[in-house]
């Protein structure tokens, strides 16, 4: 979800969100050497280097210091470029198939209604795939790349497109007038994730609707709160006084998959959720301002005691948390995994350390907010899955703090250490995970530009975080990590551990790519000159490694007025040469952004949401009745449908 959407929810839930957020002075680096130069050109000029040494006393990174690239250089991208544009369909590359998999409506169980947009329900909605899927996983059955379990989450819903009579509202609680409690009711069912059992057949995928493993996860599905916050009583509500049991997980972005074979599903704009306002003297006002909550974006308080605030206070604190999900066992109760930190998670991406331990990698998608890791206490047991779910349960949760020199640190979210203590409002780690975002401004991390998904390369140990836009970055709050002031187009850094090793506290950073038009200087972009008209791109958001090594990125934002294109996937080059050359591969019908990606381990199939397809742009109107695409089944009466896609290589092969 994001600010440029049209519809008056995304942009208000960013908006309450700013309010946000970040009302710490932590000092940018661009304030503590009064300078708004990148990295690179702070390297050109001995001047700078001097200031960034006699004033913050780290030494200026020398030449060989520069993280060393990878020896050998990987396949380099051989698809021919597609054109960047909008219109009312997606595009791939030539020779490539975009098969339309799983539609909003599609039935997902034998006794699963076919969709009908006029006649919905919500139980018919609960038994068929969601809405706005944002991350897409793909787990292997029996080892198998043309067999497994995809893993869907279902983000948001758009109302005026989804429901007939809703329409386009110019307030808040015009929509709200409009939404009844059934409608709200399928809203709810729409929302959370869905595992679906698919199969390559003669080169098609298809969904196995008779399978055991099909599930449907909603935000009224009972799941465990588990790790350290687990039943404080900060946690507690009305309907669950042991305060380790909620209904439902929400605004599901991004997300991972472990190597033990669970999905993890990540809350991120939960505070758009909850009506009320806590008096400033209620003991958690502070934290759900911090959180941007008390600008309800959705109806659902309407008819929901627990989304009132004035009604359940500590419902808030239940929400904001990263869920990890068994998809091997329907009946799995999906555990809010409380060590991962509150925040607004973008994604979860993980990665096995070299000594065994799982490290997840996590961005707060907020203006201002961080970039987060968690190291668990215990390794990886190939042997004993069962063991592998308790996991996540025990670490140690860090923040990033970006130094001005191309280093950094990992700051330790630990009770009892450094500014975490009861003098500042922290009694117990539970304190510190539930108001996560408070204990890491203590800690003084940098204050990024929209951390939104996290990978970390296998094969280089190389850890690329999305940074998608903060146009509200000042001047004088620029800093070396967040290099450009109203940074429309956002742009990607690029981090490695010291040693290679992720636990490590230390680790050093450069700027891969500020994104945006090269060919307008005023915007600073810095594709390599191989990049053609069509390989630039605006506004990361998620991305993925192929088994090459390779970097896949797609983004929320390009429009025909931002970017004159629509969103969709470009490859980004990391290596040699080639570093920074990007090519465009897929886009997006209009109105949609590009979420996923996922590939099969054998890079043979893609997988790819294309989320909100239709939904207004800056001076359109987009609804039920009047769509601006009616994509996928293009249909009269129809209603534009989120889908997942699966692109293939036409006869065969890897996606190169
Ligand atoms: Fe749901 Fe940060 O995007
Ligand atoms: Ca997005
Ligand atoms: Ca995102």
């Amino acid at each position: 979800m994001d600010e440029h959407k049209g519809r008056l929810r995304a942009s208000e839930l960013e908006d309450s969100g700013d309010v946000g957020v970040n009302p710490t002075h932590n000092l940018t680096m661009g304030e503590i050497i009064a300078t708004r130069f990148n990295r690179r050109d702070l390297l050109r000029g001995s001047l700078a280097v001097a200031a960034i040494s006699a004033t913050v006393g780290h030494r200026a990174l020398a030449a060989n210091e520069q993280p060393a690239k990878k020896a050998s250089n990987p396949v380099s991208f051989d698809f021919k470029e597609i054109e960047a544009g909008v219109d009312h369909t997606h595009h791939v590359a030539e020779g490539y198939d975009a098969q339309v998999l799983l539609r909003w409506g599609d039935p997902l169980f034998p006794d699963a209604p076919a969709f009908d947009p006029m006649k919905q329900t919500a139980e018919a909605q609960a038994r068929q795939f969601g809405y706005n899927t944002d991350f897409i996983g793909f787990i292997p059955l029996n080892g198998s790349a043309d067999h497994g379990l995809l893993v869907a989450n279902h983000e948001y819903t758009n109302e005026e497109l989804m429901f007939p009579g809703v329409g386009v509202q110019d307030s808040k609680d015009a929509i709200f007038a409009k939404m009844t409690q059934e409608l709200v009711a399928i809203e709810i069912a729409a929302h959370g994730g869905a595992v679906v059992e698919i199969r390559r057949v003669d080169g098609k995928w298809q969904v196995v609707k008779d399978s055991k493993y099909n599930r449907r996860i909603t935000a009224d599905t009972p799941m465990e709160i588990t790790g350290p916050a687990a039943g404080h009583p900060r946690m507690k509500t009305s309907a669950d006084s042991s305060g380790r049991s909620v209904r439902g997980m929400i605004n599901n972005c991004a997300g991972g998959v472990t190597p033990w074979g669970t999905w993890l599903s990540c809350e991120e704009n939960f505070n758009g959720y909850f009506w009320g306002k806590l008096s400033d003297d209620h003991p958690e006002a502070k934290n759900y301002k911090r959180y941007g909550i008390g600008t309800p974006a959705y109806a659902w308080g309407k008819f929901h005691d627990r989304f009132d605030l004035t009604k359940e206070p500590n419902e808030a604190n239940r929400f904001g948390w990263v869920v990890e999900i068994d998809p091997f066992d329907p009946n799995f109760v999906p555990k809010k995994r409380t060590a991962l930190g509150r925040t607004k998670h973008e994604g979860a991406a993980g990665i096995t350390n070299g000594d065994g331990r799982y490290v997840v990698y996590l961005g707060d998608d907020e203006r201002f907010d961080y970039v987060y890791k968690f190291v668990a206490a215990g390794k990886v047991d190939p042997q004993n899955r069962a063991a592998n779910l308790g996991l996540l349960d025990e670490g140690t949760l860090y923040v990033a703090k970006y130094d001005p020199d191309g280093k950094g640190t990992w700051l330790p979210l630990v009770h009892g250490q450094g500014p975490l203590t009861e003098a500042n409002g922290f009694r117990s780690q539970a304190d510190v995970l539930i108001e996560t975002r408070r204990a890491a401004d203590l800690l003084g991390a940098t204050k990024m530009d929209r951390p939104e998904d996290i990978e970390a390369n296998p094969q280089t140990n190389r850890v690329y975080v999305m940074l998608t836009n903060n146009t509200r970055r000042k001047e004088d709050q620029v800093d070396a990590a967040n290099p450009r002031a109203n940074n429309a187009f956002g742009h990607i850094v690029e981090m490695l551990p010291e040693g290679g090793n992720h636990a490590a506290t230390a680790f050093t950073w450069e700027v891969l790519v500020k994104c945006g038009d090269p060919s307008v200087a005023a915007v600073g972009a810095t594709f390599s000159s191989e990049t053609t008209k069509n390989g630039w791109f605006g506004m990361p958001d998620n991305c993925a490694i192929d088994s090459q090594g390779r970097l896949w990125i797609s983004t929320d934002g390009n429009n025909a007025k931002a970017t004159g294109r629509a969103d969709g996937l470009w490859a980004l080059e990391t290596e040699g040469e080639r570093r920074g050359t990007s090519k465009h591969f897929f886009r997006v019908p209009v109105g949609g952004e590009l979420c996923g990606p996922f590939f099969t381990p054998n890079d043979e199939s893609l997988f790819l949401a294309v989320q909100h397809p239709g939904e207004a742009e800056e001076g359109t109107i987009s609804t039920f009745e009047n769509p601006i695409t009616r994509w996928p089944d293009f249909k009269d009466g129809m209603p534009t449908r989120p889908s997942v896609l699966v692109i293939t290589k036409q006869g065969g092969g890897k996606i190169a």
